[in-house]
Protein backbone atom coordinates (compact mmCIF):
# COMPACT_ATOMS: atom_id res chain seq x y z
CA UNK A 1 0.00 0.00 0.00
CA UNK A 2 2.42 2.29 0.74
CA UNK A 3 4.57 1.85 -2.71
CA UNK A 4 1.32 2.64 -4.26
CA UNK A 5 0.25 5.62 -2.35
CA UNK A 6 3.70 6.87 -3.43
CA UNK A 7 3.53 6.34 -7.14
CA UNK A 8 0.15 7.63 -6.99
CA UNK A 9 1.43 10.97 -5.50
CA UNK A 10 4.26 11.08 -7.22
CA UNK A 11 2.25 10.49 -10.63
CA UNK A 12 -0.70 13.17 -9.17
CA UNK A 13 2.34 15.51 -8.65
CA UNK A 14 3.35 15.37 -12.48
CA UNK A 15 -0.03 15.23 -13.84
CA UNK A 16 -0.21 18.74 -11.69
CA UNK A 17 2.97 20.18 -12.88
CA UNK A 18 2.32 18.98 -16.47
CA UNK A 19 -1.27 20.92 -16.44
CA UNK A 20 0.46 24.18 -15.36
CA UNK A 21 3.33 23.95 -17.47
CA UNK A 22 0.72 23.60 -20.40
CA UNK A 23 -1.69 25.93 -18.56
CA UNK A 24 1.37 28.51 -18.99
CA UNK A 25 2.81 27.28 -22.27
CA UNK A 26 -0.64 28.27 -23.55
CA UNK A 27 -1.40 31.73 -21.72
CA UNK A 28 2.15 32.85 -23.43
CA UNK A 29 1.14 31.43 -26.60
CA UNK A 30 -1.91 32.90 -26.99
CA UNK A 31 -0.42 36.51 -26.00
CA UNK A 32 2.70 35.94 -28.41
CA UNK A 33 0.68 34.76 -31.58
CA UNK A 34 1.19 36.45 -34.59
CA UNK A 35 -0.73 36.10 -37.59
CA UNK A 36 -1.34 38.61 -40.08
CA UNK A 37 -5.30 39.98 -40.18
CA UNK A 38 -6.07 37.69 -36.98
CA UNK A 39 -7.25 38.74 -33.27
CA UNK A 40 -7.58 36.37 -30.21
CA UNK A 41 -11.02 36.95 -29.12
CA UNK A 42 -11.03 34.13 -26.33
CA UNK A 43 -8.33 31.80 -24.73
CA UNK A 44 -8.62 29.60 -22.02
CA UNK A 45 -6.61 26.27 -20.81
CA UNK A 46 -9.31 23.25 -20.36
CA UNK A 47 -8.47 20.26 -18.86
CA UNK A 48 -10.15 16.93 -20.36
CA UNK A 49 -13.97 17.00 -19.33
CA UNK A 50 -14.37 21.03 -18.44
CA UNK A 51 -17.57 22.34 -20.04
CA UNK A 52 -16.65 25.10 -22.49
CA UNK A 53 -19.01 27.97 -22.27
CA UNK A 54 -19.69 29.70 -25.75
CA UNK A 55 -21.24 32.78 -25.23
CA UNK A 56 -21.76 34.70 -27.89
CA UNK A 57 -22.34 32.23 -29.85
CA UNK A 58 -25.90 32.33 -32.14
CA UNK A 59 -28.75 31.00 -30.88
CA UNK A 60 -30.11 29.56 -34.16
CA UNK A 61 -26.48 27.44 -33.70
CA UNK A 62 -26.63 25.38 -30.36
CA UNK A 63 -29.79 26.45 -28.49
CA UNK A 64 -30.03 29.43 -25.78
CA UNK A 65 -27.03 28.13 -23.75
CA UNK A 66 -24.57 26.28 -25.56
CA UNK A 67 -21.48 24.38 -24.76
CA UNK A 68 -19.22 22.30 -25.85
CA UNK A 69 -16.87 19.61 -23.78
CA UNK A 70 -13.20 19.65 -23.66
CA UNK A 71 -12.33 15.98 -24.87
CA UNK A 72 -8.63 16.44 -24.39
CA UNK A 73 -6.49 18.78 -22.12
CA UNK A 74 -7.05 21.60 -24.12
CA UNK A 75 -5.55 25.07 -25.00
CA UNK A 76 -8.66 26.59 -27.00
CA UNK A 77 -8.35 30.12 -28.83
CA UNK A 78 -11.16 31.73 -30.73
CA UNK A 79 -9.55 34.00 -33.32
CA UNK A 80 -11.22 36.92 -35.96
CA UNK A 81 -9.53 36.59 -38.68
CA UNK A 82 -10.01 39.50 -41.27
CA UNK A 83 -10.47 38.64 -44.95
CA UNK A 84 -11.18 41.88 -46.68
CA UNK A 85 -12.53 45.35 -45.42
CA UNK A 86 -16.03 44.50 -45.00
CA UNK A 87 -15.72 40.63 -43.90
CA UNK A 88 -13.71 38.74 -40.82
CA UNK A 89 -14.21 35.19 -40.25
CA UNK A 90 -13.90 32.96 -37.09
CA UNK A 91 -11.79 30.77 -36.41
CA UNK A 92 -11.63 28.09 -33.57
CA UNK A 93 -8.81 26.16 -31.91
CA UNK A 94 -8.96 22.91 -29.97
CA UNK A 95 -4.77 22.07 -29.14
CA UNK A 96 -4.36 18.75 -27.44
CA UNK A 97 -1.81 18.77 -25.41
CA UNK A 98 1.98 18.54 -26.77
CA UNK A 99 2.26 14.72 -25.50
CA UNK A 100 -0.92 14.00 -26.26
CA UNK A 101 -1.30 15.48 -30.31
CA UNK A 102 -1.36 13.12 -32.70
CA UNK A 103 0.58 14.76 -35.04
CA UNK A 104 -2.14 15.82 -36.90
CA UNK A 105 -4.67 18.49 -38.20
CA UNK A 106 -8.42 18.32 -38.60
CA UNK A 107 -10.34 21.18 -39.72
CA UNK A 108 -14.01 20.99 -39.90
CA UNK A 109 -16.92 22.54 -41.68
CA UNK A 110 -20.42 24.13 -41.92
CA UNK A 111 -23.88 23.43 -42.28
CA UNK A 112 -27.05 24.61 -44.16
CA UNK A 113 -26.29 28.46 -44.68
CA UNK A 114 -23.34 28.32 -42.61
CA UNK A 115 -22.46 30.49 -39.48
CA UNK A 116 -21.82 27.66 -36.85
CA UNK A 117 -18.64 26.53 -35.81
CA UNK A 118 -19.25 22.48 -36.02
CA UNK A 119 -18.01 21.90 -32.13
CA UNK A 120 -19.52 18.46 -32.02
CA UNK A 121 -16.56 17.37 -34.63
CA UNK A 122 -13.82 19.30 -33.19
CA UNK A 123 -15.08 17.07 -30.12
CA UNK A 124 -14.38 13.74 -32.02
CA UNK A 125 -10.73 15.40 -33.37
CA UNK A 126 -9.65 16.63 -30.29
CA UNK A 127 -10.45 13.08 -28.32
CA UNK A 128 -8.45 11.38 -31.25
CA UNK A 129 -5.28 13.71 -30.44
CA UNK A 130 -5.52 16.10 -33.44
CA UNK A 131 -5.51 19.66 -33.08
CA UNK A 132 -8.84 20.81 -34.17
CA UNK A 133 -10.31 23.33 -35.84
CA UNK A 134 -13.77 25.52 -37.01
CA UNK A 135 -15.10 27.98 -38.30
CA UNK A 136 -18.28 30.03 -38.47
CA UNK A 137 -17.66 30.28 -42.51
CA UNK A 138 -17.91 34.30 -42.13
CA UNK A 139 -20.96 34.91 -40.07
CA UNK A 140 -22.58 33.92 -36.88
CA UNK A 141 -26.32 32.10 -37.02
CA UNK A 142 -27.79 29.26 -39.64
CA UNK A 143 -31.01 31.13 -39.90
CA UNK A 144 -31.41 34.34 -41.02
CA UNK A 145 -30.12 36.84 -44.45
CA UNK A 146 -29.31 40.23 -42.71
CA UNK A 147 -25.57 38.96 -43.12
CA UNK A 148 -25.19 39.00 -46.31
CA UNK A 149 -27.17 41.45 -47.52
CA UNK A 150 -25.39 43.88 -49.73
CA UNK A 151 -22.06 42.32 -48.31
CA UNK A 152 -20.94 40.47 -51.18
CA UNK A 153 -17.24 39.70 -48.70
CA UNK A 154 -19.01 37.93 -46.49
CA UNK A 155 -20.63 35.41 -49.49
CA UNK A 156 -17.51 34.77 -50.30
CA UNK A 157 -16.17 33.88 -47.04
CA UNK A 158 -19.29 31.51 -47.07
CA UNK A 159 -19.37 30.61 -50.70
CA UNK A 160 -15.67 29.69 -51.11
CA UNK A 161 -13.56 31.56 -48.75
CA UNK A 162 -13.73 30.38 -45.31
CA UNK A 163 -12.11 26.74 -45.21
CA UNK A 164 -8.77 28.16 -47.07
CA UNK A 165 -8.64 30.73 -44.29
CA UNK A 166 -9.38 27.89 -41.49
CA UNK A 167 -6.44 25.53 -43.10
CA UNK A 168 -3.95 28.33 -43.15
CA UNK A 169 -4.52 30.15 -39.44
CA UNK A 170 -4.75 26.43 -38.30
CA UNK A 171 -1.31 25.41 -39.90
CA UNK A 172 0.56 28.16 -38.63
CA UNK A 173 -1.43 27.99 -35.25
CA UNK A 174 -0.40 24.56 -35.04
CA UNK A 175 3.89 25.39 -35.71
CA UNK A 176 3.93 27.90 -33.17
CA UNK A 177 2.35 26.09 -30.44
CA UNK A 178 4.36 22.90 -31.32
CA UNK A 179 6.86 24.41 -33.24
CA UNK A 180 6.98 22.17 -35.73
CA UNK A 181 4.54 21.11 -38.74
CA UNK A 182 1.45 18.82 -38.68
CA UNK A 183 2.63 15.46 -40.30
CA UNK A 184 -0.59 15.42 -42.12
CA UNK A 185 -3.82 17.90 -42.81
CA UNK A 186 -7.31 16.15 -42.79
CA UNK A 187 -10.51 18.36 -43.46
CA UNK A 188 -14.06 16.64 -42.10
CA UNK A 189 -17.50 17.94 -42.93
CA UNK A 190 -21.19 17.20 -43.88
CA UNK A 191 -23.76 18.26 -46.15
CA UNK A 192 -22.86 22.10 -46.71
CA UNK A 193 -19.44 20.81 -45.32
CA UNK A 194 -19.10 18.39 -47.70
CA UNK A 195 -19.41 20.97 -50.69
CA UNK A 196 -16.81 23.24 -49.00
CA UNK A 197 -14.36 20.06 -48.50
CA UNK A 198 -14.92 19.41 -52.75
CA UNK A 199 -14.19 22.64 -53.30
CA UNK A 200 -11.23 23.48 -51.32
CA UNK A 201 -10.08 20.26 -53.11
CA UNK A 202 -10.71 22.25 -56.49
CA UNK A 203 -9.38 26.23 -55.48
CA UNK A 204 -6.54 25.35 -52.58
CA UNK A 205 -5.61 21.41 -53.67
CA UNK A 206 -2.45 21.68 -51.28
CA UNK A 207 -4.57 23.13 -48.35
CA UNK A 208 -4.90 19.17 -47.19
CA UNK A 209 -4.10 15.52 -47.47
CA UNK A 210 -7.23 13.87 -46.78
CA UNK A 211 -10.95 15.01 -46.81
CA UNK A 212 -13.92 12.94 -45.09
CA UNK A 213 -17.30 14.33 -46.92
CA UNK A 214 -20.17 13.16 -45.77
CA UNK A 215 -23.70 13.68 -47.61
CA UNK A 216 -22.26 16.43 -50.09
CA UNK A 217 -23.89 19.25 -51.53
CA UNK A 218 -21.75 19.99 -54.00
CA UNK A 219 -24.13 21.65 -56.37
CA UNK A 220 -25.76 23.79 -54.18
CA UNK A 221 -27.86 26.33 -55.81
CA UNK A 222 -29.65 23.69 -57.73
CA UNK A 223 -29.81 21.47 -54.17
CA UNK A 224 -31.65 24.46 -52.37
CA UNK A 225 -33.76 25.78 -55.39
CA UNK A 226 -35.11 22.35 -55.80
CA UNK A 227 -37.00 22.80 -52.75
CA UNK A 228 -38.76 25.32 -54.01
CA UNK A 229 -39.32 24.28 -57.36
CA UNK A 230 -40.87 20.39 -55.79
CA UNK A 231 -42.92 22.99 -53.33
CA UNK A 232 -44.73 24.63 -56.51
CA UNK A 233 -44.95 21.32 -58.22
CA UNK A 234 -47.10 19.99 -55.64
CA UNK A 235 -49.60 23.04 -55.82
CA UNK A 236 -47.94 25.40 -52.88
CA UNK A 237 -48.82 28.14 -51.79
CA UNK A 238 -52.58 27.41 -53.05
CA UNK A 239 -53.35 25.26 -50.54
CA UNK A 240 -56.83 25.13 -51.60
CA UNK A 241 -56.20 23.88 -55.06
CA UNK A 242 -57.16 20.46 -55.90
CA UNK A 243 -53.31 19.65 -57.58
CA UNK A 244 -52.09 20.46 -53.86
CA UNK A 245 -50.64 17.23 -51.79
CA UNK A 246 -51.51 17.90 -47.87
CA UNK A 247 -48.54 17.47 -45.45
CA UNK A 248 -49.81 15.20 -43.89
CA UNK A 249 -50.69 12.83 -47.09
CA UNK A 250 -46.97 12.63 -47.67
CA UNK A 251 -46.16 9.83 -45.23
CA UNK A 252 -48.47 7.55 -46.84
CA UNK A 253 -47.05 8.21 -49.64
CA UNK A 254 -43.68 7.57 -48.74
CA UNK A 255 -44.19 4.63 -47.23
CA UNK A 256 -46.34 3.36 -49.54
CA UNK A 257 -43.08 3.72 -52.07
CA UNK A 258 -41.54 1.65 -49.37
CA UNK A 259 -43.97 -0.88 -49.22
CA UNK A 260 -43.54 -1.23 -53.48
CA UNK A 261 -40.01 -0.92 -54.12
CA UNK A 262 -37.83 -2.47 -50.67
CA UNK A 263 -38.38 -5.78 -51.45
CA UNK A 264 -36.88 -5.56 -54.92
CA UNK A 265 -33.60 -5.48 -53.53
CA UNK A 266 -33.75 -8.75 -51.72
CA UNK A 267 -34.66 -7.51 -48.18
CA UNK A 268 -37.46 -6.57 -47.05
CA UNK A 269 -35.74 -4.22 -43.97
CA UNK A 270 -37.92 -1.01 -44.69
CA UNK A 271 -34.55 0.38 -46.70
CA UNK A 272 -34.49 0.67 -50.62
CA UNK A 273 -31.22 0.06 -51.39
CA UNK A 274 -31.08 1.84 -54.63
CA UNK A 275 -33.65 4.50 -55.20
CA UNK A 276 -31.85 6.04 -58.09
CA UNK A 277 -32.40 2.85 -60.01
CA UNK A 278 -36.49 2.58 -59.44
CA UNK A 279 -39.28 4.34 -60.94
CA UNK A 280 -42.64 4.61 -58.53
CA UNK A 281 -46.20 5.19 -60.33
CA UNK A 282 -48.30 7.15 -57.64
CA UNK A 283 -51.18 5.69 -60.02
CA UNK A 284 -51.06 3.26 -57.64
CA UNK A 285 -52.44 5.89 -54.74
CA UNK A 286 -55.14 6.69 -56.74
CA UNK A 287 -58.47 6.79 -54.76
CA UNK A 288 -60.49 3.16 -55.24
CA UNK A 289 -57.38 1.10 -55.76
CA UNK A 290 -57.94 0.96 -52.35
CA UNK A 291 -53.48 1.30 -51.50
CA UNK A 292 -54.34 4.02 -49.50
CA UNK A 293 -57.87 4.65 -47.49
CA UNK A 294 -60.24 7.85 -48.67
CA UNK A 295 -58.04 10.67 -45.78
CA UNK A 296 -55.11 10.17 -47.46
CA UNK A 297 -55.88 8.67 -51.48
CA UNK A 298 -54.92 10.78 -54.22
CA UNK A 299 -57.30 12.26 -56.80
CA UNK A 300 -56.40 11.90 -60.35
CA UNK A 301 -54.74 15.70 -60.46
CA UNK A 302 -52.83 14.61 -56.98
CA UNK A 303 -51.27 11.84 -58.96
CA UNK A 304 -50.24 14.53 -61.88
CA UNK A 305 -48.17 16.25 -58.81
CA UNK A 306 -46.59 13.44 -57.08
CA UNK A 307 -45.73 12.17 -60.33
CA UNK A 308 -44.20 15.63 -61.11
CA UNK A 309 -42.61 16.03 -57.32
CA UNK A 310 -40.33 13.17 -58.50
CA UNK A 311 -39.08 14.04 -62.10
CA UNK A 312 -35.51 15.17 -62.05
CA UNK A 313 -35.83 19.83 -62.56
CA UNK A 314 -34.41 20.90 -65.47
CA UNK A 315 -33.14 24.77 -66.03
CA UNK A 316 -35.39 26.80 -68.67
CA UNK A 317 -33.46 25.57 -71.59
CA UNK A 318 -34.32 21.86 -71.14
CA UNK A 319 -31.33 20.80 -69.65
CA UNK A 320 -31.63 18.44 -66.31
CA UNK A 321 -29.73 20.32 -63.98
CA UNK A 322 -30.35 18.25 -60.18
CA UNK A 323 -31.92 14.53 -59.56
CA UNK A 324 -34.88 13.33 -59.11
CA UNK A 325 -35.84 13.98 -54.94
CA UNK A 326 -34.93 10.38 -53.17
CA UNK A 327 -37.71 7.83 -53.03
CA UNK A 328 -38.47 6.83 -49.77
CA UNK A 329 -37.32 9.09 -48.19
CA UNK A 330 -39.11 12.06 -45.82
CA UNK A 331 -40.41 14.78 -47.88
CA UNK A 332 -40.64 17.71 -45.31
CA UNK A 333 -38.40 19.57 -47.16
CA UNK A 334 -41.06 20.72 -49.87
CA UNK A 335 -43.87 19.37 -47.68
CA UNK A 336 -44.04 21.16 -44.40
CA UNK A 337 -44.90 24.26 -46.01
CA UNK A 338 -48.20 25.58 -44.12
CA UNK A 339 -47.99 27.04 -40.84
CA UNK A 340 -52.13 27.63 -38.93
CA UNK A 341 -53.06 27.57 -42.48
CA UNK A 342 -51.03 30.03 -44.20
CA UNK A 343 -48.25 29.18 -46.68
CA UNK A 344 -44.84 28.82 -45.40
CA UNK A 345 -42.13 26.71 -46.30
CA UNK A 346 -40.38 24.78 -43.49
CA UNK A 347 -36.78 24.61 -45.13
CA UNK A 348 -36.01 28.21 -44.57
CA UNK A 349 -32.45 28.30 -46.54
CA UNK A 350 -34.32 29.02 -49.80
CA UNK A 351 -35.98 32.41 -48.84
CA UNK A 352 -32.82 33.10 -46.79
CA UNK A 353 -30.33 32.88 -49.53
CA UNK A 354 -32.72 34.28 -52.14
CA UNK A 355 -33.11 37.10 -49.77
CA UNK A 356 -29.94 37.90 -49.05
CA UNK A 357 -27.19 36.31 -51.70
CA UNK A 358 -29.06 36.46 -54.97
CA UNK A 359 -31.82 39.59 -55.24
CA UNK A 360 -31.05 41.85 -52.13
CA UNK A 361 -34.46 42.25 -51.39
CA UNK A 362 -36.02 41.87 -47.89
CA UNK A 363 -39.23 41.26 -48.88
CA UNK A 364 -38.79 38.04 -51.17
CA UNK A 365 -40.42 35.55 -50.48
CA UNK A 366 -40.54 31.53 -52.61
CA UNK A 367 -44.09 31.63 -53.00
CA UNK A 368 -43.61 32.39 -56.45
CA UNK A 369 -40.40 30.55 -57.38
CA UNK A 370 -39.85 29.52 -60.71
CA UNK A 371 -36.79 27.98 -62.89
CA UNK A 372 -35.63 31.16 -64.00
CA UNK A 373 -35.38 32.18 -60.38
CA UNK A 374 -33.25 29.03 -59.93
CA UNK A 375 -31.20 29.94 -63.33
CA UNK A 376 -30.86 33.51 -62.29
CA UNK A 377 -28.94 32.43 -59.28
CA UNK A 378 -26.70 29.93 -61.42
CA UNK A 379 -25.28 32.59 -63.16
CA UNK A 380 -24.76 35.22 -60.50
CA UNK A 381 -23.19 32.14 -58.66
CA UNK A 382 -23.07 34.21 -55.01
CA UNK A 383 -19.64 33.94 -53.72
CA UNK A 384 -18.92 30.66 -55.95
CA UNK A 385 -21.17 29.22 -53.68
CA UNK A 386 -21.69 26.39 -55.97
CA UNK A 387 -18.96 23.92 -56.08
CA UNK A 388 -19.49 21.64 -58.79
CA UNK A 389 -16.46 21.56 -60.20
CA UNK A 390 -14.91 18.33 -61.18
CA UNK A 391 -11.99 18.87 -62.36
CA UNK A 392 -9.66 17.91 -59.45
CA UNK A 393 -6.71 16.83 -61.07
CA UNK A 394 -3.94 19.18 -59.12
CA UNK A 395 -5.49 17.42 -56.18
CA UNK A 396 -4.99 14.02 -57.25
CA UNK A 397 -1.75 14.91 -58.24
CA UNK A 398 -0.72 16.19 -55.35
CA UNK A 399 -1.89 12.56 -53.75
CA UNK A 400 -4.90 13.56 -51.89
CA UNK A 401 -7.72 11.31 -50.65
CA UNK A 402 -11.27 11.76 -50.46
CA UNK A 403 -13.41 9.59 -48.67
CA UNK A 404 -16.89 10.49 -49.46
CA UNK A 405 -20.25 8.83 -48.06
CA UNK A 406 -23.95 9.42 -48.73
CA UNK A 407 -27.30 8.19 -47.65
CA UNK A 408 -29.18 6.72 -50.01
CA UNK A 409 -32.41 7.58 -47.80
CA UNK A 410 -31.11 11.41 -47.82
CA UNK A 411 -34.22 14.17 -47.78
CA UNK A 412 -32.13 17.53 -48.27
CA UNK A 413 -28.92 16.49 -50.54
CA UNK A 414 -30.77 13.21 -52.99
CA UNK A 415 -27.84 10.82 -53.42
CA UNK A 416 -27.98 10.26 -57.17
CA UNK A 417 -25.83 13.96 -56.90
CA UNK A 418 -23.07 11.92 -55.91
CA UNK A 419 -22.91 9.49 -58.31
CA UNK A 420 -23.10 12.04 -60.92
CA UNK A 421 -19.84 13.83 -59.54
CA UNK A 422 -18.04 11.04 -58.98
CA UNK A 423 -18.33 10.31 -62.64
CA UNK A 424 -18.23 14.14 -63.47
CA UNK A 425 -14.40 13.46 -61.70
CA UNK A 426 -13.79 10.22 -63.63
CA UNK A 427 -14.39 11.41 -66.84
CA UNK A 428 -12.53 15.23 -66.16
CA UNK A 429 -9.27 13.09 -65.04
CA UNK A 430 -9.62 10.15 -67.54
CA UNK A 431 -9.25 7.69 -64.94
CA UNK A 432 -9.65 4.08 -64.96
CA UNK A 433 -12.20 2.52 -62.17
CA UNK A 434 -8.72 1.68 -60.18
CA UNK A 435 -7.37 4.95 -61.07
CA UNK A 436 -9.86 6.99 -59.68
CA UNK A 437 -10.01 4.43 -56.48
CA UNK A 438 -6.97 5.37 -55.93
CA UNK A 439 -7.55 9.19 -54.43
CA UNK A 440 -11.61 9.27 -54.34
CA UNK A 441 -13.73 6.60 -52.97
CA UNK A 442 -17.46 6.99 -52.00
CA UNK A 443 -19.27 4.88 -50.01
CA UNK A 444 -23.30 4.60 -50.47
CA UNK A 445 -25.45 3.91 -47.42
CA UNK A 446 -28.30 2.86 -47.89
CA UNK A 447 -31.26 4.08 -45.29
CA UNK A 448 -28.71 6.97 -43.85
CA UNK A 449 -30.90 9.67 -43.67
CA UNK A 450 -29.19 13.60 -44.43
CA UNK A 451 -25.66 12.85 -42.49
CA UNK A 452 -26.72 10.94 -39.51
CA UNK A 453 -29.46 8.92 -38.51
CA UNK A 454 -32.25 7.10 -40.68
CA UNK A 455 -33.67 2.98 -40.21
CA UNK A 456 -30.05 1.47 -41.82
CA UNK A 457 -27.08 0.49 -40.13
CA UNK A 458 -25.79 3.79 -40.69
CA UNK A 459 -23.27 4.65 -37.79
CA UNK A 460 -19.62 4.55 -39.83
CA UNK A 461 -18.24 7.74 -37.49
CA UNK A 462 -20.20 9.87 -39.26
CA UNK A 463 -19.61 13.65 -38.89
CA UNK A 464 -21.37 16.28 -36.99
CA UNK A 465 -22.05 13.27 -34.91
CA UNK A 466 -20.32 13.01 -30.87
CA UNK A 467 -19.14 10.89 -29.59
CA UNK A 468 -17.73 8.11 -31.70
CA UNK A 469 -18.26 4.19 -30.80
CA UNK A 470 -14.73 3.78 -28.60
CA UNK A 471 -15.33 0.18 -29.03
CA UNK A 472 -15.00 0.77 -33.27
CA UNK A 473 -12.10 3.27 -33.80
CA UNK A 474 -10.86 1.22 -36.23
CA UNK A 475 -10.49 1.74 -39.97
CA UNK A 476 -13.59 -0.80 -40.99
CA UNK A 477 -15.93 0.75 -38.54
CA UNK A 478 -15.02 4.40 -38.55
CA UNK A 479 -14.68 6.81 -41.77
CA UNK A 480 -12.08 9.15 -39.86
CA UNK A 481 -9.38 6.39 -39.04
CA UNK A 482 -9.76 4.70 -42.33
CA UNK A 483 -9.22 7.94 -44.06
CA UNK A 484 -5.50 8.34 -41.83
CA UNK A 485 -5.06 4.96 -42.60
CA UNK A 486 -4.86 5.09 -46.06
CA UNK A 487 -3.08 8.72 -46.35
CA UNK A 488 -0.20 7.73 -44.06
CA UNK A 489 -0.21 3.84 -44.80
CA UNK A 490 -1.66 3.52 -47.71
CA UNK A 491 -4.19 1.17 -46.45
CA UNK A 492 -7.06 1.59 -48.93
CA UNK A 493 -10.68 1.48 -47.68
CA UNK A 494 -11.80 -1.67 -48.97
CA UNK A 495 -15.23 -1.50 -47.49
CA UNK A 496 -16.87 0.37 -44.53
CA UNK A 497 -18.96 -1.51 -42.02
CA UNK A 498 -22.02 0.41 -40.66
CA UNK A 499 -23.71 -0.34 -37.13
CA UNK A 500 -27.43 -0.26 -36.06
CA UNK A 501 -27.90 0.76 -31.95
CA UNK A 502 -31.11 0.44 -29.99
CA UNK A 503 -33.08 3.43 -30.30
CA UNK A 504 -29.92 5.02 -32.96
CA UNK A 505 -27.93 5.58 -29.54
CA UNK A 506 -23.92 5.73 -30.56
CA UNK A 507 -22.14 3.26 -28.58
CA UNK A 508 -24.85 1.75 -26.85
CA UNK A 509 -26.60 -1.97 -27.68
CA UNK A 510 -25.15 -2.72 -31.36
CA UNK A 511 -28.20 -4.26 -33.24
CA UNK A 512 -27.07 -4.93 -36.85
CA UNK A 513 -23.99 -4.51 -38.84
CA UNK A 514 -23.46 -3.95 -42.58
CA UNK A 515 -20.92 -3.89 -44.79
CA UNK A 516 -20.72 -0.91 -47.64
CA UNK A 517 -18.51 -0.38 -50.54
CA UNK A 518 -17.10 1.80 -52.93
CA UNK A 519 -19.30 2.73 -55.54
CA UNK A 520 -19.62 1.57 -57.90
CA UNK A 521 -20.19 -1.90 -56.44
CA UNK A 522 -23.06 -2.27 -54.53
CA UNK A 523 -23.51 -3.87 -51.04
CA UNK A 524 -25.58 -7.31 -51.17
CA UNK A 525 -26.74 -9.82 -49.07
CA UNK A 526 -25.46 -13.00 -49.79
CA UNK A 527 -28.57 -14.82 -49.84
CA UNK A 528 -28.01 -17.40 -46.46
CA UNK A 529 -26.60 -15.60 -43.29
CA UNK A 530 -27.92 -13.35 -40.63
CA UNK A 531 -28.83 -10.39 -42.45
CA UNK A 532 -27.91 -8.55 -39.26
CA UNK A 533 -24.30 -9.86 -39.66
CA UNK A 534 -21.91 -7.64 -41.58
CA UNK A 535 -19.82 -11.17 -42.78
CA UNK A 536 -23.44 -11.79 -44.60
CA UNK A 537 -22.83 -8.59 -47.20
CA UNK A 538 -20.48 -8.55 -49.91
CA UNK A 539 -19.48 -5.70 -52.58
CA UNK A 540 -20.55 -6.94 -56.00
CA UNK A 541 -20.91 -4.51 -59.47
CA UNK A 542 -23.93 -4.02 -60.40
CA UNK A 543 -25.80 -6.46 -63.34
CA UNK A 544 -22.81 -9.13 -62.31
C1 LIG B 1 -19.47 36.32 -34.40
O1 LIG B 1 -19.42 36.16 -33.00
C2 LIG B 1 -18.13 36.37 -32.42
C3 LIG B 1 -18.19 36.00 -30.96
O2 LIG B 1 -19.19 36.71 -30.31
C4 LIG B 1 -17.71 37.82 -32.66
O3 LIG B 1 -16.44 38.07 -32.11
C5 LIG B 1 -17.67 38.07 -34.16
O4 LIG B 1 -17.35 39.40 -34.42
C6 LIG B 1 -19.01 37.72 -34.79
N1 LIG B 1 -18.87 37.78 -36.23
C7 LIG B 1 -19.62 38.56 -36.97
C8 LIG B 1 -19.35 38.52 -38.43
O5 LIG B 1 -20.50 39.29 -36.51
C1 LIG C 1 -27.03 40.97 -55.01
O1 LIG C 1 -25.77 41.18 -54.41
C2 LIG C 1 -24.78 40.24 -54.79
C3 LIG C 1 -23.54 40.54 -54.00
O2 LIG C 1 -23.81 40.84 -52.68
C4 LIG C 1 -24.54 40.32 -56.28
O3 LIG C 1 -23.62 39.33 -56.67
C5 LIG C 1 -25.84 40.13 -57.03
O4 LIG C 1 -25.65 40.31 -58.41
C6 LIG C 1 -26.91 41.08 -56.52
N1 LIG C 1 -28.17 40.74 -57.14
C7 LIG C 1 -28.89 41.60 -57.85
C8 LIG C 1 -30.20 41.10 -58.36
O5 LIG C 1 -28.54 42.73 -58.06
C1 LIG D 1 -55.70 6.39 -43.04
O1 LIG D 1 -54.34 5.93 -43.12
C2 LIG D 1 -53.41 6.65 -42.30
C3 LIG D 1 -52.01 6.07 -42.52
O2 LIG D 1 -51.74 5.92 -43.85
C4 LIG D 1 -53.82 6.54 -40.84
O3 LIG D 1 -52.94 7.31 -40.05
C5 LIG D 1 -55.23 7.04 -40.66
O4 LIG D 1 -55.65 6.84 -39.33
C6 LIG D 1 -56.20 6.31 -41.59
N1 LIG D 1 -57.50 6.94 -41.52
C7 LIG D 1 -58.63 6.21 -41.45
C8 LIG D 1 -59.92 6.99 -41.42
O5 LIG D 1 -58.59 5.01 -41.41
C1 LIG E 1 -49.27 29.29 -35.28
O1 LIG E 1 -50.03 29.00 -34.12
C2 LIG E 1 -49.25 28.73 -32.99
C3 LIG E 1 -50.18 28.29 -31.86
O2 LIG E 1 -51.32 29.10 -31.84
C4 LIG E 1 -48.41 29.95 -32.63
O3 LIG E 1 -47.59 29.65 -31.51
C5 LIG E 1 -47.54 30.31 -33.83
O4 LIG E 1 -46.81 31.48 -33.57
C6 LIG E 1 -48.39 30.50 -35.07
N1 LIG E 1 -47.50 30.72 -36.22
C7 LIG E 1 -47.67 31.74 -37.07
C8 LIG E 1 -46.67 31.82 -38.18
O5 LIG E 1 -48.55 32.55 -36.96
Amino acid sequence: MPSFTKSAAILLGLVAGRVACSKDRCTSFATSISIPNTKIIAHNYLPNGTSIFLPGTAESCYGPDPTANATANLCRLALVVSTSSSSKVQVEAWLPDPQSWNGRLLATGDGGIGGCIDYVTMQNGAELGFAAFGTNAGHNGSVGYEFFLNKPQVINDFGHRAIHVEAEVGKELVRQYYRTKATKNYYAGCSTGGRQGFQNAYLYPEDFDGLLLGSPAIDWLHVVASKGIIARRIGWPHLDSPAYIRPEQWAAIVEAQIRQLDPLDGVVDGIIDEPTKLRFDPESLVCGTGALNSSMCLSPLQVESVRRAYEPIASASGQIVYPAFELGSNTDVFSANQENGTAQLGYTTLQDFWRGAVYNNSNWTPDHFRVSDMDFALRINPGQVNADDTDLSRFYRRGGKIMSYHGRNDETVTSALSEQFFAGVQRALHLSLDEIHDFYRLFFIPGLHHCSGGPGAWSIGNVLLYPYDKRLLDPEHNALVALVEWVEKGRTPKTLIGTKYENDDVGGTILGQRTYCPYPMVSKWNGVGDTRLATSWKCIFPGR
